[in-house]
């Protein structure tokens, strides 16, 4: 099947207590090892791509990496989306150059201004066919080149959620529960920490999320920053010289449980950065003499599949929906 929307897999998800992951790809070794572990286990999948990835690999190049993956996994269905939109003509492109969907996120401008932006968006993707992802909301952590410090960000307030999709036409909704972006989500003094010395995070705003759900009968609300931040790899990471101290993510048990709710979409982008990094780390202190990409990047790419198919089947949920 070609790329679709978003619209069937939202509304297929809703009703069946799962998510689709959205998986951020820049190169072709990461769109590989997702979609090789969607098609095997007949997940429906979202390779996101933001604008570090348009600027790194460029427009055309992921463009054609998805419709290679598209071509390859003929069963399941693949939506091409824009991560983080921050401009009118950053949607706009995206939307002209094949993509699917798109995410406008105006969330750090005032509610009125995110709402303006938000349904210019809205009415230019439609008319095209193209879906529509909005926030609301501040999640900490790093949104691009937008820094947010831990202590500023915002949650949703669900007060507010109805007006926004009425007034926007948006498809879907990002919010704010206590998601972060990155492999830092938390201080040390937001957490806990259990008997390993690991850092054990602030349960996420379950109240929130409820709130949101209610006000927005069969609506589907996507979460952010939902990298779990596997301590496998972190431990890998500084096994094999790396220096990542206290790198802590989202349980995944809570991140199953929003899942079942309306939560149709979950964005993990740091978990596959830390499954290459881990991997390519280990390879090259084990083989020192070794100089061909093509020897560490075939674990990298097992690594991302093997975590991408772990999150499919036990926290997603969405494994046998394609
Ligand atoms: O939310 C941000 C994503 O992890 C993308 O990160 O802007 O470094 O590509 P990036
Ligand atoms: P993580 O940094 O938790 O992987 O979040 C990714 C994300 O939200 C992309 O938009
Ligand atoms: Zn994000």
């Amino acid at each position: 099947m070609p790329l679709v929307t978003t619209k069937e897999m939202f509304k297929k998800a809703y009703d069946g207590g799962y998510a689709v992951g959205a998986f951020n790809v820049n190169n072709m070794e990461i769109v590989q090892g997702i979609t090789e572990a969607a098609g095997e286990l007949e997940s429906p999948v979202i390779l996101q791509v933001s604008k570090g990835a348009r600027a790194y690999a460029n427009h055309t190049y992921l463009v054609k990496l998805v419709e290679a993956a598209v071509e390859e996994n003929p069963k399941i269905p693949i939506a091409l989306h824009l991560d983080h939109g921050d401009t009118f003509e950053l949607c706009k492109s995206c939307i002209d150059g094949g993509f699917t969907s798109v995410m406008i996120d105006a969330s750090s401008k005032s509610f009125e201004d995110n709402i303006a932006l938000t349904k210019q968006v809205v009415e230019y993707a439609h008319d095209k066919g193209v879906v529509v992802e909005a926030e609301l909301g501040t999640l900490a952590g790093i949104e691009d080149e937008v820094v947010v410090e831990s202590g500023k960000e915002a949650y949703t307030r669900p007060e507010e959620v109805e007006e926004f999709v009425d007034k926007t036409g948006c498809d879907s909704l990002a919010i704010a529960i206590g998601t972060s972006h990155g492999a830092y989500k938390f201080t040390a003094d937001q957490c806990t920490r259990n008997a390993d010395g690991i850092l054990v995070p602030p349960p996420l705003r379950f109240d929130v999320l409820e709130e949101c759900i209610k006000r927005l009968p069969g609506f589907p609300i996507v979460l952010h920053g939902s990298s779990s931040v596997p301590q496998e790899f972190v431990k890998m990471v500084n096994q094999y010289g790396g220096n990542m101290p206290d790198a802590v993510g989202i349980p995944e048990e809570q991140l199953r449980q929003a899942a079942k709710l309306a939560v149709c979409k979950i964005n993990i982008d740091s978990d596959i950065r830390l499954a290459m990094t881990g991997n390519i780390r280990k390879y090259f202190a084990e083989h020192p003499d070794h100089f061909d990409p093509r020897q560490y990047l075939k674990p990298a790419r097992q690594a991302v599949k093997d975590m991408v198919a772990h999150k499919i089947v036990h926290v997603l949920g969405s494994d046998g929906k394609a």
